[in-house]
């Protein structure tokens, strides 16, 4: 696990699109965090580092926006799928193993879908932006944790390099 700090939106987004440009089909990536926290900030950045050139906007309503990059971006929100309610009935499954990154805010719901591999970002509220935790499960998980350790440090920004256990960042 390591953490970053998000100084402004435009530092949470450009974190996600060091991310995005990290990613490859079938990966997961898990945004918890607080109403607000900046889980779309985030996924907008990720999505752009993809290659997605569409804006992007928050599920929040229809639960999934799909975006085509130079591969596939399927964002969920399931801060409104009832509790209880499969999210497979959503077609969730398909997509997690599919041919494009599933990004999830939300994650919490997903219940026995979590997959088994996946970074997980929980974002939090900080006196200088936001907190950014980063924790990759599973083999693939960890082999991105450590790449956008690696792609942020390297991003580097006056405030210092990024560190395990806590930093500062972008
Ligand atoms: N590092 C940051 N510092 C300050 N503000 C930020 C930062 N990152 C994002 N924001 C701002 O926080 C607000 C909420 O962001 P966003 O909509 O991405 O949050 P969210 O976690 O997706 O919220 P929700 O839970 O409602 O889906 C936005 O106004 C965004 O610009
Ligand atoms: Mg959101």
């Amino acid at each position: 696990m390591w953490e970053v700090t998000a100084g402004d939106a435009a530092g949470t987004e450009r974190l996600g699109e060091l991310l995005g440009g990290l990613v490859r089909p079938g990966d997961v990536i898990l945004l918890s965090g607080d109403l607000g926290a900046g889980k779309t900030t985030f996924t907008r950045g990720l999505a752009r580092g993809a290659g997605v050139a569409e804006p992007v906007t928050s599920p929040t309503f229809t639960l999934l926006h799909e975006y085509a990059g130079r591969l596939p971006v399927y964002h969920f929100d399931l801060y409104r799928w009832p509790p209880g309610e499969d999210p497979a009935e959503l077609g969730l499954p398909e997509y997690l193993y599919g041919d494009g990154v599933t990004v999830v805010e939300w994650p919490a719901l997903l219940g026995r879908w979590t997959p088994e591999a996946y970074l997980g970002i929980d974002l939090r509220f900080a006196p200088a932006g936001r907190l950014l935790a980063v924790r990759g499960v599973g083999e693939r998980g960890s082999i991105l944790e450590e790449a956008f350790r690696e792609a942020a440090g390297a991003a580097g920004t006056p405030a210092g390099t990024v560190r395990r256990g806590g930093g500062a960042g972008c």
